[in-house]
C-alpha cells in the first residue's frame, strides 16, 4: 500500500523524539547536557528510527524554569553551546534525515530579557507596554500563578505590579501590543529561515487575558484562585492565533504542535481543523487523570482504567473529527508513564511495552520522551532539597499549607514531580550512566545500572513499533487509517482498530493488574506485536496484566 499522506501534511509521517537538552548527554562532561551531546547521540536516535527531534528550549536563559524563561530568543544558552554548535547539529541532522523542531516560548520571557529590563528602568519606554503592568498599592486581584503565589509581583520602588502566569521570573508578554507581536513574528521567521522544521508552542492558550482583571472566589486556603479561569483560552485568542499562523508558520509549511490545555473538544476544529491555528495539539484530558487540576498535585484522584479509557476515547474521537493529534504518554512536565499508569508490582519492561503499544498506534503523530523507550520509572527522593523544579517545591509547600503532613506532601511531589522525567539519560551502567564524568545537575534514577540503553528490551520493542508504523506493509493503515474503539469488552481492556480501505489492524491492551479473558468475533490471522511471552491465538485468549497485542 503506498503512502497516501499529502506533502503539505508531511508531519503526519513523523515519529517525534523529545529531548530535554539539560539531561540528554553532556559532551564536555560537566554534568549538564548540551547541543554537542545531542549530536553525539544522533546515531542512537537513527537506530531507534525516529524522524524528528523536538528540543526543549536552548536559548539564552537564567534557567529559573530550565529554559522556559528566555532572556534572548536569538541567542543560545552558553550551557548548551554556541550558535555554531546549533548550526552543526542542524547540518548533521539533515545528513541523517532527522528534522528538528524547537520550543517556542512566547507567552512570557525571562525578567532578564532586555525588553523587561528596559520596561523596569524606564516607565516611558515602549517596552513597558510589552508586558502587563498595573498601577496600585495592592495586587490587582487574587489570581494564583501556576507555580504558586500571586500572579502579581511588585515593582521595586513603585506602586505598581507586573503579571506572571508562571514564575515571577517569567513576566507575561502583552499580546495586545501590535509592535510586540510583530517582533515575535520576525524572530520566529528568523528561526524558520535557518531551516528548522517547526515548533512545539509553549503555553500558547495563555496569551490572551480577560481584560476585566477581576478577582474570583478563592479556591485554596491561600485565599487565591487559579488564574486559569481568566487567562487560559479566553475569547479573542483566535485573533492572535490566526495572525501568528498567517505571519509565520503558514509561509514555511512548517509543523506546529500547540501545548493547548484548556481547549474544549467543541473548539478543536479551530485549533487543528483544515484552517486551524496548528498542525496538531497535545490534549491533556487523559494525561492529567491522576490529579484533579494539572498544577495542584496534592489533589490526587483514584482514577480507574474505565475512566482513563473513556477520556482516551473522547480525545481520539474529537481529534479524528477535527484534525490530527499529537499522541504522548510522557513529557518533561509529566511523571514517568510506567510509574503513573501501571500498578507498583507490575512496573516491568513488559508493562512499559504494554503502555507503549497502547498509545503508539493511536491516530496521530507519536511523540516519545527521552528515556521512555528504556522503560524508566520515577526517581525516589526523600527530601525536598533533592528537587530542582520550581513547581515541585511550590507543590510541596502548598500541600503542607493545605493540611497534609510533610511526608504526605513529599509523597505527592514524588509521584508527580516534573523532575521525575528530567533525570539524566542513562546511557550505560558506569558512574553517572555515561551521561557525564562529572556529577550531573540532577541525581540519576536509582535503576540506571540496570535500566539504560545497553541491551534494553523496551528499546528493541520501540524500534519494532516505529518500524511497523513507518516502514512496514501496514504502515499506511497505522498512519492514516481511521480509528474505532471496541466497546463490548471488559473495562480494563483498551481496544481499537485502525482501518484503511477495509483492512483492519487491531490493538488490544490490558491496562490492569488482573488477567482478562477476551473473546473476539473473528480469529486472529497474524500477530505483529506481543509484549508478553504467553501465546495469543484464535478467537478466545487471555491477556495478562499490562499485556498489549497488535494483530490482524
Ligand atoms: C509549559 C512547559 C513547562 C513550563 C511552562 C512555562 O507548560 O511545558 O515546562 O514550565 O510552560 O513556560
Amino acid at each position: 500500500m503506498k503512502n497516501i499522506i499529502n506533502k503539505k501534511d508531511w508531519w503526519k509521517d513523523e515519529v517525534i523524539y523529545q529531548i530535554y537538552p539539560k539531561s540528554f548527554n553532556s559532551s564536555n562532561n560537566n554534568g549538564v547536557g548540551d547541543l554537542n551531546g545531542i549530536k553525539e547521540k544522533l546515531f542512537y536516535l537513527k537506530e531507534l528510527g525516529i524522524t524528528t527531534i523536538w528540543i526543549c528550549p536552548i536559548f539564552t536563559s537564567p534557567m529559573a524554569d530550565n529554559g522556559y524563561d528566555i532572556a534572548d530568543f536569538d541567542g543560545i544558552n552558553p550551557q548548551f553551546g554556541t550558535m555554531k554548535d546549533f548550526d552543526n547539529l542542524l547540518k548533521e541532522c539533515k545528513k541523517l534525515k532527522i528534522k528538528i523542531i524547537l520550543d517556542l516560548v512566547i507567552n512570557h520571557t525571562s525578567d532578564e530579557h532586555r525588553w523587561f529590563k528596559q520596561a523596569l528602568c524606564d516607565k516611558n519606554s515602549k517596552y513597558r507596554d510589552y508586558y502587563i503592568f498595573k498601577e496600585g498599592k495592592h495586587p490587582p486581584n487574587n489570581w494564583r500563578s501556576i507555580f504558586g503565589g500571586s500572579v502579581w509581583e511588585k515593582v521595586v520602588g513603585e506602586d505598581c505590579y507586573y503579571l506572571h502566569i508562571f514564575d515571577k521570573k517569567q513576566p507575561d508578554l502583552n499580546w495586545e501590543n501590535k509592535q510586540l507581536r510583530e517582533e515575535l513574528y520576525q524572530m520566529i521567521n528568523r528561526w524558520l529561515e535557518k531551516g528548522i522544521s517547526g515548533f512545539r508552542i509553549d503555553s500558547i492558550t495563555f496569551i490572551k487575558k480577560n481584560a476585566d482583571y477581576k478577582s474570583l472566589p478563592a479556591d485554596g486556603i491561600d485565599g487565591l484562585v487559579t488564574c486559569k479561569h481568566k487567562t487560559r483560552n479566553q475569547p479573542g485568542i483566535e485573533v492572535f492565533l490566526n495572525e501568528l499562523k498567517e505571519k509565520t508558520f503558514e509561509k514555511y509549511n512548517c509543523m506546529t504542535v500547540g501545548e493547548a490545555p484548556g481547549v474544549n473538544y467543541t473548539e478543536f476544529s479551530n485549533f487543528i481543523g483544515k484552517d486551524g491555528y496548528f498542525s496538531m495539539i497535545f490534549d491533556f484530558h487523559y494525561a492529567d487523570i491522576d490529579v484533579e487540576s494539572g498544577s495542584d498535585w496534592f489533589k490526587r484522584t483514584n482514577w480507574t482504567t474505565k475512566e482513563f479509557k473513556s477520556l482516551l476515547i473522547k480525545s481520539q474521537q474529537a481529534l479524528q473529527k477535527s484534525g490530527w493529534g499529537a499522541n504522548f504518554i510522557e513529557n518533561h512536565d509529566q511523571p514517568r508513564a510506567l510509574s503513573k499508569l501501571v500498578k507498583k508490582d507490575f512496573q516491568t519492561p513488559e508493562s512499559a511495552m504494554g503502555i507503549g503499544s497502547m498509545y503508539f498506534f493511536l491516530r496521530g503523530t507519536p511523540f516519545i520522551y527521552q528515556g521512555q523507550e528504556l522503560g524508566m520509572i520515577n526517581a525516589k527522593r526523600d527530601n525536598i532539597k533533592q528537587f530542582d523544579d520550581i513547581s515541585s517545591i511550590d507543590n510541596f509547600y502548598r500541600g503542607i499549607e493545605e493540611g497534609f503532613s510533610e511526608k504526605e506532601a513529599l509523597n505527592f511531589v514524588n509521584m508527580r514531580s516534573r523532575d521525575n522525567s528530567r533525570t539524566p539519560m542513562p546511557w550505560d551502567n558506569t558512574k553517572y550512566g555515561g551521561f557525564s564524568n562529572y556529577k550531573p545537575w540532577l541525581e540519576m534514577t536509582e535503576e540506571y545500572p540496570s535500566v539504560n540503553t545497553i541491551k534494553n528490551t523496551v528499546f528493541d520493542f520501540y524500534k519494532k513499533m516505529i518500524f511497523l508504523r513507518q516502514n512496514s506493509k501496514i504502515s499506511s493503515i497505522l498512519k492514516t487509517g481511521s480509528i474505532q474503539f471496541l466497546s463490548d469488552l471488559s473495562d480494563n481492556i483498551i481496544a481499537y482498530y485502525r482501518e484503511l480501505y477495509g483492512e483492519k489492524i487491531y490493538s488490544f491492551t490490558n491496562l490492569s493488574p488482573t488477567t482478562e479473558e477476551i473473546t473476539i468475533p473473528k480469529e486472529i490471522i497474524k500477530i505483529y506485536l506481543n509484549t508478553h511471552t504467553n501465546k495469543v491465538l484464535g478467537k478466545q485468549f487471555k491477556l495478562v496484566p499490562y499485556q498489549s497485542i497488535l494483530f490482524k
